[in-house]
């Protein structure tokens, strides 16, 4: 059955792709390719010699779903403290939709990313102790992903606003030409390691922009809270435009 999305508004949009609460589970998501910059906008932009690659290679979504399956086959259940579960593809009235765990606080609202919450309240000793048990399980078990970007985080809490965990959402998969699957236990946490110490320098990046008082942009942002309106059926409805 093709999930009709284009009528809902999306809870938020990255560089490449929508998310939408999905229409009949209200805890998990589903990402699609954003229609205004598609998967050619993407390979023409690369340049030369990149732009020589097949299409495929490009999306963001097929390669999300193949690390998962990765994750889950060679680390397992573990994992899923510190990254959001994947359930696959449907397909949408926007084109081929990834579904994962839709990350939300105790009170339903979908969690914020850590730089949003860096930006709004700085970074005080509860959220310094997450980004430390999120950092040394990362390294512990070897997680393999591209660079840990604060927006591609996200700050989980209890229904009191206790900090639970950082989960990431995106930024999966292997940095480099090397298969992770080839490397040894060992050097997959060093792997690891090393993106955790970069995450702490982008954390610390941040903190200056903050204190300067620039403008952190709207990347990430969420578009609404995941919550019903209290006015109408869905919270996610678009407005007419
Ligand atoms: N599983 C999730 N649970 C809650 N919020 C999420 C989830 N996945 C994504 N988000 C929110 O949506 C935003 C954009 O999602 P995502 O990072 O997957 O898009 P993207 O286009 O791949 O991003 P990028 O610009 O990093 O390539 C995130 O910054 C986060 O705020
Ligand atoms: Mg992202």
């Amino acid at each position: 059955m093709t999930l009709v999305l284009s009528d809902l508004k999306p809870f938020a949009r990255g560089g490449n792709r929508l998310c939408f609460v999905h229409p009949q589970h209200t805890d998990r998501c589903i990402k699609v390719r954003r229609p205004d910059f598609t998967l050619e906008d993407l390979r023409r932009k690369k340049g030369f010699p990149k732009n020589l690659r097949p299409l495929s290679s490009f999306d963001d979504n097929l390669e999300e779903e193949r690390v998962m399956t990765d994750i889950a086959e060679r680390i397992g259940e573990e994992a899923f403290e510190v990254v959001s579960r994947c359930f696959g593809f449907e397909d949408t009235d926007m084109g081929r939709g990834l579904t994962s765990e839709l990350v939300r606080d105790g009170d339903g609202r979908i969690s914020r990313t850590l730089k949003q919450t860096i930006w709004d309240q700085g970074y005080d000793d509860a959220l310094q102790a997450a980004v430390a048990r999120f950092g040394a399980r990362w390294s512990a078990l070897g997680i393999p992903s591209r660079d840990l970007l604060v927006h591609n985080l996200l700050v989980q809490r209890d229904a009191g606003g206790r900090i639970l965990r950082l989960v990431a959402i995106d930024g999966l998969g292997s940095a480099s030409a090397i298969p992770e699957q080839w490397l040894s236990r060992g050097m997959q946490r060093q792997r690891a390691a090393r993106k955790v110490d970069n995450l702490h320098e982008r954390i610390q990046t941040l903190l200056a922009a903050r204190a300067r008082g620039e403008f952190p942009g709207t990347h990430g942002l969420l578009m609404h809270d995941g919550l019903p309106a209290p006015d109408t059926q869905a919270a996610d409805r678009k407005e007419p435009s």
